[in-house]
This record gives C-alpha cells, structure tokens and sequence, in this order.
C-alpha cells in the first residue's frame, strides 16, 4: 500500500536549472545520442501528445469554445507585440524570483488548474503536482481533478499548492472544499469566475464527450463527506427508457470510476450542483467567513470587476478568459491586461493565464505589468507524453526559456521586465464591449 509519508519523502525539490544549465544537459545528452521525447516547440508538442491521447480526451484538452478564435486571439495577442531588447546591461546574473502571497517562488510561473487530468496520463494530478513540486512553482487544484486533493497534496512534501473553487450551489459543499484545501496545505483559493455555465465547445459536442458524465475529474467530489451525503439524500431519478448498448458501457465505465456511491447518483448530483449561474458579488464575500487564506478571483477580463475586485477586498486577480475554453469571443488575455493593471495600480498581484506557450510570452505579460504567469496546456500534453517527467520536462524548459529570454532582452531581473516599454499593435486591441453593470 501507498503510504502518503513515502510519497513526502521521495517529493525532494530539485534545482530549477537556469536556461544554459537547461540548453547544455540537453545538447549533451544529444552528443551521447540521447534525445528528449518531449518536443520543445509548443504546436509540436501538442501533436505529439494528439498521438498518444484518445480522440475524445485530446478534444476535451486541445478544445475552446465555439469557432475558438478567443483560443487564437490568444496566441495572436502574444505573437503581434514585439520584444525591443537592450544590450550591454550585464545579464550574467539573473534574478527572477519573486515573493507572492508571503511565499518565495523561483520563478513567475505556476501551473493553472486543469480538470479530469486522467484524460491525459493515469497519474493525473499526482504527477502533475509532483512535477510542479520538484521545481518548486505552485500547483493549483483544480475542482474538477482525477484525485482527491488529500492524496495530491501528500504526494508533494511542503511545496507550494493553492485550491481552484468552483462555487457550488450547495454553500455547504463550498464550505467543505475550503476547509479541506486548508488541510492540505493550500496558500491559497483561487475562485473561477467565467465558468458558472458551460461553454459551447464544438469539439466535445461533435463527439457526445463530457468527462464529467463518465465520472471522470470528480475525485474532489466523492471524496468528500457533504457530497457523499448529498448523492444519498438525493438518490437519482430513473430513466424509464430501455438502455442502448452504449449506455451500458457508459455505465460500466462510470462504475469503474465512481466508487462507494451509486454512480448515476453521483453524476447527477455533480451536474446539479457543481456551479452556481446566479452567483453575484453579494455571495462572493462571504467567502471571508470560511478562510483566512489569500482569496483570487480568476477570469476578470473588464477593468471595471478588476476595481471591484479590490474594493470588495479580494487579495488577487488572475485575467484569464478560460484558456479560450468559455466565451467565443472574449478579449485575448494580453489585451485585456494592461487596462486591468492600470485599475488595480498596485494593490493587489494581478496573474495572467490563458496562451502562455513561450518563456517570449511570459516576459511578454510582465512587461505589461503581471506578477506572473499560469501555464496550462502545454504541460498537459508533457503529461500526456511522458507522465510526471514530461509534464517536469516541459515546465524545465518553458523556465530556461524565459531565464534566456530575460537575459537576451537586456534584464537581470523582474524589475527591469516591468520597466521595458511595449506596446500593443493600435489594430490588435479590439475595443471592449462597454455596458453598465449596474444591478448585476
Ligand atoms: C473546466 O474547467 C474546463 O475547462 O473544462
């Protein structure tokens, strides 16, 4: 049996390995003919996972919403603003670490929250997690995760880790996950805020694939107590229809990843009560009641719920449209960044997700003013690819990339990243829908 102590002691921080320490073991171990299997160019690397993934799971991962040109005006927004590097400022020795949250970080970078991990590689979150662990960047739970936050978070001795909430109609279920997430060590909870419905995702529809519906990425649900109590009060209502052969494997699928609870009872439960579409600021506060710990709202994307959100006394901000996965649609992240970072002035740490493919594009977003970045996709497809070292393999060399990229535009250190002057193309900065929020 695994003992949640074996994991503690084997989840030993390494070094993270600056980008020439990074760029020389990999042209070594060339020399000796030893080559990654993890691609280094990010549209490579998605390939190479679509290769050992599933049709439905690669879907469920590659996919945005609608047409996904929020997904490309991501990528468009990091791809038209140009770096202008200074020389000759003494770049030998670079500084990119910084203080968040009371916690020293290495380097601007944390792993966003990704759900039903397990679509991905068996060891879902435990890898993940373990990968982010041994590089010391924060690993945020998701909500939706393949494993228990409890058996994750042993996995990763004292290393960073915070707790993705989505808000649950059920307050008690709410209440449950923080408190757990504080058991676990968790810094800090992050709540997302773009995903109280479902977005339309073209993909998943084409192929009748929700995860959810198979019991998959709801591990933080039936291990927990006011849950497992709900799917009993509740029960499920029977469907009087005759089962075709595809419901049948469904539900043996479904058995096999629901355990202790009638599955059908539990998926139900989940689909009725996982998000709360109604929810306002009002609600959003009263978080306050059930933590102390550090309260980030993510997907903000209008500088007027960026204001808001520090009047309301929340500690963090992350722009995020979703990874493209929400609202077709929506801003680019970068180009909704700048007006948010005006907003805020300071007042609290203001992340950007959503497009992060380059160590390029992280300089990028902390020269418009991000405290850091989060990265999702590409280190799904490392997981993907090569289990708990790919998912490490990739974030290594996203870290040597910006160490390099930090270097070669003339800065030692976050400060100087802060004080470069760039600018967004007048004709890629699409205006934002303006309207009162007033009542909402
Ligand atoms: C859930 O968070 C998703 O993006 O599928």
């Amino acid at each position: 049996m695994r003992r949640p102590n074996d994991r503690l002691r084997r989840a030993k921080i390494v070094c993270v390995s600056a980008g020439r320490e990074r760029q020389a073991e990999v042209f070594l171990s060339g020399a000796t003919g030893r080559r990654t299997r993890i691609p280094f160019d990010a549209a490579r690397l998605e390939e190479r996972a679509q290769t050992v993934m599933s049709a439905e799971a690669f879907a469920y991962v590659a996919g945005g919403a609608g047409a996904e040109e929020t997904m490309r005006a991501n990528r468009r927004a990091f791809e038209r603003v140009s770096i202008v590097p200074r020389t000759l400022r003494d770049v030998s020795r670079r500084d990119s670490s910084l203080e968040l949250f009371g916690r020293r970080l290495p380097r601007p970078f944390l792993l966003a929250p990704i759900g039903v991990l397990e679509l991905a590689h068996r060891d879902a979150d435990v890898a993940a997690a373990r990968a982010a662990a041994s590089l010391g960047l924060p690993a945020i739970f998701s909500s939706q995760a393949s494993r228990p936050m409890e058996e994750v978070a042993a996995a990763m001795g004292e290393a960073p880790r915070w707790f993705q909430l989505y808000w649950s109609t059920v307050d008690e279920l709410v209440e449950s996950f923080v408190a757990r997430a504080e058991r676990c060590g968790c810094e800090a909870i992050v709540i997302t805020l773009d995903t109280t419905l479902l977005g339309w995702r073209a993909r998943d529809l084409e192929l009748g694939y929700l995860p959810f519906l198979r019991g998959r990425g709801l591990a933080q649900y039936t291990s927990d107590p006011v849950f497992q109590r709900l799917v009993r009060e509740r029960g499920r209502t029977a469907s009087a229809e005759r089962p075709t052969l595809a419901a049948l494997l469904t539900l043996l699928e479904l058995r096999r990843n629901v355990r202790g609870l009638d599955p059908r009872a539990a998926v139900q439960t989940f689909t009725e009560i996982y998000s709360r579409s109604s929810l306002r600021w009002d609600d959003l506060v009263s978080i306050r009641d059930l933590t102390r710990l550090p309260i980030i709202l993510k997907g903000i994307l209008h500088p007027d719920d960026a204001r808001r959100a520090v009047e309301a006394g929340f500690d963090g901000i992350v722009v995020s449209n979703h990874g493209g996965r929400q609202l077709d649609g929506a801003i680019a992240t970068l180009h909704a960044l700048p007006a948010i970072v005006e907003e805020v002035a300071g007042r609290v740490p203001v992340l950007l997700d959503s497009g992060i493919r380059t160590g390029g594009d992280a300089l990028k977003a902390l020269a418009f003013g991000a405290t850091a970045v989060l990265v999702g996709r590409p280190y799904v497809y490392g997981l993907a690819v090569g289990g708990e070292a790919g998912a490490r393999e990739v974030l290594q060399n996203l870290l040597a990339e910006f160490d390099l990229a930090l270097g070669l535009s003339g800065c030692a250190s976050l400060a100087d990243v802060r004080d470069m002057k760039l600018t967004i193309p007048e004709r890629s900065n699409p205006a934002t829908t303006s309207y009162s929020d007033e009542g909402r």
